[in-house]
Parts: structure tokens; sequence; C-alpha cells
């Protein structure tokens, strides 16, 4: 007992947790996850695994997702990057819904399916359900060797290095730059984007980790006092739309794992069918609000929070004034394409949650009644 305390305190390093440890390593295993893959001055991927099945890909009927929690929500960005990119139709499942609803599945299906240990007991026999009807099946998987790893007929694995926290963070954005590697070359495969497009996004992408490193530079200090701020809130909603909806739901969903507070994410446009019900001047409503194409429809939802008395705390696109001078607080991030902003805007929700934690003195690495992996049903 003594020695692990020890260990883990020397891996843990000048970090307070691992939590910590880890959301501060994302430059480095986003980095970690596009080596050898993206070559952005080259102008070209290398994904070995989905070239193996690229025949495959190319007659697919659909991509069926299938994963739970936090992969999950990486899922839903990949629904959004393989439709607009690959003019492919994408179902995205809960794994513990899929395997027991006797879905239609045939050789045509090719299934993704992302696991960050590649255990999770409901995603491994939703995967063997699919395979015994004919589907093919492709892991985004974290650790090497792992059930669902060896399951697959191919795969790319994510880079993450060991992910000790309960609450997922590098092995999410991990996932999300695979997925966004996938969904750019298999546009490549299928002839379904333009050269300028394929490129922008390349370099895009390869910027990524800087501005990840960029948030983890110069935002830590403002998010520890909007933590502080916000801890004794009892209800948060998250808001977004397009690719930031998914980083709504997980937003929250870190929340909730880490600080215990109830939280709720919402497309930004839903709330109007209810949780705007919700609203008060004791309810804080973080909008995932980066610059993108629904930049005007999300600060006109802001305007509806503030009207009704809501504290608005939003992720913005840096320089970014018109919902500077609209919310009581702001978390900053560099600007980036819309395709990859969810990358660089889960970074401050991360933080958040981690810090109101902190301020809640719960033991953020170990939350109560969770599991790292869930291996029973
Ligand atoms: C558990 C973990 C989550 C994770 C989920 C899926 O609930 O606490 O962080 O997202 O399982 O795990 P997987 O290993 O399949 O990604």
């Amino acid at each position: 007992q003594k020695l692990d305390m020890e260990l883990a305190a020397i891996e843990k390093g000048n970090f307070d947790h691992f939590m910590l440890k880890e959301i501060h390593e994302q430059p480095q295993t986003i980095q970690d996850s596009l080596r050898g893959r993206l070559n952005a001055e080259q102008g070209t991927i290398t994904l070995s695994g989905l070239e193996k099945i690229q025949d495959k890909l190319r007659e697919a009927n659909r991509i069926v997702i299938v994963a739970c929690g936090t992969s999950w929500h990486a899922g839903l960005i990949g629904e959004y990057l393989i439709e607009e990119l690959c003019r492919l139709n994408v179902e995205v499942e809960y794994a513990s819904e899929y395997r027991y609803r006797n879905p239609i599945v045939s050789p045509k299906d090719v299934i993704l399916a992302i696991s960050q240990s590649g255990e999770t007991a409901d995603t491994l026999v939703a995967l063997e359900n699919a395979k015994k009807q004919g589907a093919t099946i492709f892991g985004i998987v974290n650790v090497v060797g792992s059930s669902i790893a060896r399951l697959a007929d191919a795969g790319a694995y994510t880079h993450a290095g060991p992910e000790i926290g309960v609450a997922s963070t590098k092995a999410f954005t991990a996932q999300l730059a695979v997925l966004q590697l996938i969904a750019l070359k298999l546009a490549e495969i299928r002839g379904t984007i333009s050269n300028e497009l394929f490129q922008t996004l390349l370099r895009e992408l390869d910027d990524v980790p800087a501005k990840v490193e960029w948030v983890l530079k110069n935002q830590v200090e403002n998010i520890k006092a909007i933590a502080r701020g916000y801890k004794d809130a009892a209800n948060f909603l998250y808001l977004g739309r397009g690719y930031n909806f998914p980083i709504a739901l997980e937003g929250a969903l870190k929340l909730k794992e880490i600080t215990y507070i109830h939280a709720e994410g919402y497309p930004a446009a839903e709330m109007k069918h209810g949780p705007i019900a919700l609203v008060d001047e004791s309810l804080p409503v973080v909008f995932v609000a980066t610059k993108d194409v629904y930049h005007e429809k999300i600060v006109s939802n802001i305007q509806e929070i503030n009207a009704r008395k809501g504290k608005v705390v939003a992720v913005v696109s840096e320089g970014d004034d018109a919902i500077n001078d609209m919310a009581e607080a702001v978390m900053v991030v560099p600007a980036c394409h819309e395709i990859v902003a969810p990358l660089v805007a889960v970074i401050p929700l991360q933080l958040l949650a981690y810090y109101i934690g902190v301020e809640r003195g719960l033991d953020v690495d170990k939350p109560r009644n969770l599991a790292k992996s869930v291996t029973v049903e």
C-alpha cells in the first residue's frame, strides 16, 4: 500500500493528480496520435489499418460507431466528420443498447469501435455479435493487445499512453485526432473532398497540439478563478451546436464525474424545448461557442439565457468580442477551423471540471462509484 502510494507520487511528477497531469500531456499525446500518420508538409495521411479495409469501405452502405461513455462522445463527432467529409451514412450507438436490440447488421456494414481500455464489456459483446453477422470491425483503441483490439479486423491505435484518472481526458482527444485522420483519409479514398480543403484541414490538424498548449499556458489561472466562482452551483447546463454539441455533452459528463454536480448537455437550439425552463439567476450555462458557421445563432441563444438571468460562461475563440461582452466569464481558445475545434474546445471544460472538483475537496482521480474500465454488464 505504502509502496503503491510512493509509486503514484513519482508517476504524477509535479502534478497534484493524474487527471491534471493527463490534461497537460495532451499536446504531446495528440502529437503522438498524429505522428507517422499525418504529414502536413507533403499533404498526405498514412493509415495502414484503414488502407487494409479500403475495398470494404468503398462499398460500405454505412458506418456504425459503437462505444460507451466518453468514447461515445468522440463517436458523435466522428459521425459529423465522416458524414460531412465522406458523404457516407453514419450511425452512433451506445454499445449497451446495440447489443440487446437485435440491430440490422449486414456484411456491407463497417463498425468503428471506440474504446480507451479495449475491455468494456458492452462494447466487446456488441462487436462480437456484429462480427458474427459479417460486419467488418475497425478498432480505435488505446490499450495495445486488449480484447477489442484483438477482435477487430483492422484498426488504428490511439497513442495516449496509460490513462490513470478515471475520467477520460487525453484518451478522448487522442480518439478525436484519430477520427479526424480516418475521416480525411476516407474522404480521399472515396474522392469526396477537394484537394484544397484536404490540405487546409491537414495543416489545421497539424496545428492542434500547439493550440492546446496555448490553452494550457494561458487559461489555467483564469479557469481556476472561474471554478472558485461557480463551485457551489447545484446544476449546470452545457450547450453547443454542430461539432461542439458533443463537446457540450462531454463537458457536462466531466463535471458530473468529478464534482458530483448535476449537469446536462444539450444542442443549443434544443434548449427551448425544455431546459430553458430551468434557467434562473442560480444556473450557470456553459456555451461552447467557438467561431464557426453557427456563431450568429449561438449568440442569439446566449441572449436568450441572459434575458432570463442565467449566468453565461462561454468557451470562445480568441478575439471574439461579441460574446466577451455578453458572458459573465469566458475561457479563450485559439481560433481554428470548426472541424478541428472540438479538440481545442474540450480542454477548458476538462480544466473547469478538474478545478471545481479540487475546490470541493474531492478525490478527482477516483470519483465515487465509477470504474476506469467497466468489464461487467
Ligand atoms: C467508463 C470510464 C469512462 C469511459 C467508459 C468507456 O465509464 O469511466 O471514462 O469513457 O467507461 O470506456 P472505454 O474504455 O470503452 O473507452
